[in-house]
């Protein structure tokens, strides 16, 4: 059993209300593939929104069965009360008493839906951190120093990505070379003061829902032909991009973040079952882009996550000419613009 639960196994569910606001988060190195339960191929690096977050407030009480009931923005949603009743049910062999709770979640976005904003990161992180406060009520004496791994941890099981959210700045997950990498949690990454705090502007080229989700695209892996390649980028980008954002080296950062943009997409284009979440205006502002950095050698680049929609990352001292670029040049190419930039994590609300 996980030495971060372990402590919870004998416990008796009592009444108990907690309430977290947690970040969105943006891959520099990205995650796209498994090799079991939510263990990731490859180990992934990414950066915190500060004010792309998602509030949720969750009362746990005693029950006869398993209930969630949830409800997103003031409305109740069967859907997602289903996802995070399935989750639940799925920690029952470490937490037996969970089958006799009764959950009720009321849970809201900072940022619109459909904005190309991972919603999934902050709203399972944010969940996480009351089911992480739950534990901590039902067990007071075990070692509180732990509860941000032990919330990763139980972020990571209802969505990878999620993991990483329970950290602000810049966090890591999967086995790696550094101290504490391992696939069950991530962990805070230190990094040049330089680029502790950076721009994430997102273009929104197309808003609309996409129709292959992530799990989808995570199960293609598993007998893509270029999956072992992949991989083996991955854990070298890992490394190169770690090593940049110690040395505040933007440049081979922003070489890093683009690469991975592309190679994620390229995964799709490449699958047995091939698709592209891309549009053609992810691929003219992308054009746009590259040219405005080879004319004004500013330091603007972009990344995708498993969308058609561009964050933008640049550091602040150059914001002004590139946010007149984005003004001028990239807004005719987008429904909208939403401006964020690195936070400090989690906090209790
Ligand atoms: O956490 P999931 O299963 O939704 O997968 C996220 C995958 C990407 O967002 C595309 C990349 C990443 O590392 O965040």
């Amino acid at each position: 059993m996980n030495q971060l639960l372990r402590a919870y196994k004998n416990v008796s569910p009592i009444v108990f209300e907690s309430a977290w606001e947690s970040p969105s988060n943006i891959a520099f190195v990205k995650y796209w593939g498994k090799k079991g339960h939510q263990i990731p191929a490859n180990p992934s690096l990414s950066m915190s929104l500060k004010e792309c977050c998602t509030k949720t407030k969750t009362i746990f009480s005693p029950s006869n069965e398993l209930q969630v009931n949830l409800k997103l923005e003031g409305d109740t949603n069967p859907k997602f009360a289903q996802k995070i009743r399935n989750y639940l049910a799925s920690l029952e062999s470490e937490l037996p008493w969970i089958m006799n709770l009764n959950v009720s979640i009321e849970t809201s976005n900072t940022f619109p839906h459909g904005a190309g904003i991972a919603s999934s990161a902050s709203g399972l992180s944010a969940f996480a951190l009351t089911f992480a406060d739950y534990l901590k009520a039902l067990n007071p004496n075990d070692d509180h120093s732990l509860f941000f791994k032990r919330a990763s941890h139980l972020a990571r099981l209802a969505s990878g990505s999620a993991c990483r959210s329970v950290f602000g700045g810049f966090s890591t997950w999967g086995a790696s070379d550094l101290p504490e990498a391992t696939d069950l949690y991530a962990s805070p990454l230190e990094v040049h003061p330089d680029l502790r705090f950076l721009h994430d502007t997102v273009l929104v080229v197309n808003g609309t829902e996409k129709n292959i989700s992530s799990t989808d695209g995570h199960g293609r892996m598993s007998d893509h032909f270029f999956a072992e390649a992949r991989f083996s980028q991955a854990k070298v980008h890992f490394t190169i991009c770690v090593q940049a954002l110690k040395a505040g080296d933007i440049e081979s950062v922003g070489k890093i973040l683009e690469s991975e943009a592309l190679s994620l997409h390229a995964m799709m284009l490449t699958s047995p079952s091939a698709y592209t979440l891309l549009k053609p205006n992810t691929l003219l502002a992308i054009e746009a882009i590259w040219r405005f950095r080879r004319e004004t050698k500013l330091p603007l680049y972009f990344t995708l996550d498993a969308g058609p929609n561009l964050h933008l990352i640049y550091p602040g001292h150059e914001k002004k000419q590139i946010e007149l670029f984005i003004h001028h040049t990239l807004s005719p190419m987008c429904e909208k613009i939403l401006y964020d930039v690195t936070g400090d994590g989690p906090k209790p609300c």
